[in-house]
């Protein structure tokens, strides 16, 4: 049997690759792309979508388990009251034209982040999608909305006083485990790898606790020219890198 020597080597470099556990995205770049093309940030934002399902398919195909999409900050309510509206109006459309795709890929959707203070319609939307795909055993997939690791952290630190002043804890007993249980991701693996494009580098009150020992990996294409070959440069980095969780290494 004759095997094709370009197809062998990109599937032994492909063996090669450690694949992280969890993929933290900091989707980066919407309105550069824009810019660029003399196109308007929200259609940015709308190519940001067809990205979104690239980094879906890919993570499932290359067997990550958990992938956390930031997709709109608490800081980004900054932005003018139109786009905000339109990012808004992209989850809704997202849910309502990937559900069904979602569902026959086996990925159960998660969405972390401050919710409380949005409008109940998108809160019902956010609920249904959570509900529909709980059962599904595949890919584990986080989307971060209206989301901001500081008010997450005092959140969970409101929730742990609240227990102590009624005599449910003993401050003694507040340690790493008690406040990571009380975090937006309480029982999932921390990120190993976190990756944002555009060129920026900086987590932007991203996951800060659940970082504490992720790789971070910046790359400078804007997030909707994310494809496989940056994918998989990601992957080599994360690779290449020496994690030794403060001991000495192997
Ligand atoms: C990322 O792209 C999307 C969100 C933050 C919602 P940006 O909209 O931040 O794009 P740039 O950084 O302005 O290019
Ligand atoms: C971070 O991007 C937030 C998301 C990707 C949703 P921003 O574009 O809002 O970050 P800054 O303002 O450049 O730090
Ligand atoms: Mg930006």
């Amino acid at each position: 049997m004759s095997i094709n020597p370009a197809i062998a080597s990109v599937e032994t470099e492909r063996s090669n690759l450690k694949i992280p556990a969890h993929i933290g995205v900091i989707m980066d770049g919407n309105g550069r792309w824009a810019q660029k093309r003399g196109l308007s940030r929200m259609e940015g934002h709308k190519a940001g979508v067809e990205a979104v399902r690239r980094a879906v398919e890919l993570s499932i195909d290359y067997g990550v388990d958990y992938l956390t999409l930031f997709a709109f900050s608490s800081e980004n309510w900054r932005r003018p009251p139109d786009e905000i509206k339109y990012l808004f109006g992209l989850l809704r459309r997202f849910v309502a034209s990937d559900l069904a795709r979602l569902i026959r890929q086996n990925v159960r959707v998660r969405i972390i982040g401050d919710r409380a203070s949005l409008e109940s319609g998108l809160r019902s939307i956010i609920e249904d999608v959570e509900v529909k795909t709980a059962a599904n055993t595949g890919l584990n997939l986080l989307i971060a909305f209206n989301y901001g690791a500081k008010s997450e952290i005092t959140a969970a630190v409101r929730a742990l006083a609240v227990k102590v002043a009624s005599g449910e804890l003993d401050p003694g007993s507040i340690d790493e485990i008690a406040l990571g249980s009380h975090l937006s991701t309480a029982g999932l693996p921390d990120p190993d790898l976190i990756l944002r494009t555009s060129g920026e580098m900086r987590l932007s009150n991203f996951l800060l606790w659940q970082s504490a020992y992720a790789e971070l990996v910046f790359v400078e294409e804007n997030w909707p020219d994310f494809d496989e070959s940056v994918f998989v440069r990601a992957l080599k980095a994360f690779t290449e890198r020496d994690r030794r969780f403060g001991g000495i290494g192997t």
